[in-house]
């Protein structure tokens, strides 16, 4: 399995003050230094963590990106100029404190059918962000997309009150279905240093996109720690 490490947490802890501290680009350096796959970066509407000129200056790095967007056409044109290895359509609320569930691909295959055209043309891998549904990855297939990143928040936050079994089932059996359908399978939202080791049990898993428990023991242990540690944890 491979590490997105997501590093919207530094943006947010960034703009808390509204300079330049810690250093988005100086946090990608030290993470690069390690065996991680792509750094995730979530452009949202509100610019509430990631701005567009971290894009920008990450790109310059020659760091691989995931770009997590919702399926509108400013950040579509966005992420056709930055060019991101991949990108991940997600809902958007601008309530939401964090990305709260997965697409409803279901109801707008078609609109998203067309919306990643563009994407895929420019040979941008895509994938969407779903919840362990069949439907929505049918719907996933139908629109076109490489990859779903299966929604793991519901199986970590039962994973918090020590019954996750049923949650990881789904995710297990949704995996397969996937596969079985012909699309790759990442995984991501509310994974730990502790719950982590369960992503083993879902089937053939590509990528675990994880931010905030990596940032959060970065405060103690240092950024290369904390994504040393994590990598020794799934791979
Ligand atoms: N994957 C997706 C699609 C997300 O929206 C997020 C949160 O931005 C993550 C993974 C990472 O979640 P966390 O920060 O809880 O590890």
């Amino acid at each position: 399995m491979n590490l997105g490490v997501n590093i919207d947490h530094i943006a947010t802890l960034r703009n808390a003050r509204g300079g330049f501290e810690p250093d988005i680009v100086e946090a990608a350096k030290i993470i690069l230094k390690e065996d991680v796959f792509a750094l995730t970066m979530h452009l949202r509407e509100d610019r509430r963590h990631i701005k567009d000129e971290d894009l920008y200056n990450i790109k310059k790095l020659g760091a691989k990106i995931n770009l997590e967007m919702a399926a509108t056409k400013e950040i579509l044109n966005i992420a056709l100029d930055v060019e991101p290895y991949s990108v991940c359509i997600v809902p958007e609320r601008r309530q939401e404190i964090t990305t709260e569930g997965g697409l409803d691909a279901y109801s707008q295959k078609e609109y998203l059918k067309e919306f990643i055209k563009p994407l895929k043309d420019k040979g941008i891998i895509v994938s969407f962000f779903t919840d362990a549904q069949n439907k929505a990855l049918e719907a996933s297939k139908y629109a076109g997309a490489d990859y779903v990143e299966l929604h793991t928040g519901c199986f970590s936050n039962a994973f918090l009150k020590n019954d996750y079994q049923n949650e990881l089932e789904q995710l297990k059996k949704a995996s397969l279905y996937a596969q079985d359908i012909g699309l790759k399978v990442n995984a991501g939202h509310g994974l730990t240093y502790d719950n982590v080791y369960l992503m083993k049990e879902v089937a053939n898993l590509s990528e675990l996109n994880i931010g905030h428990s990596i940032i959060s023991k970065a405060v103690f242990i240092g950024l290369d720690n904390a994504v040393k540690e994590m990598l020794k944890l799934i791979k």
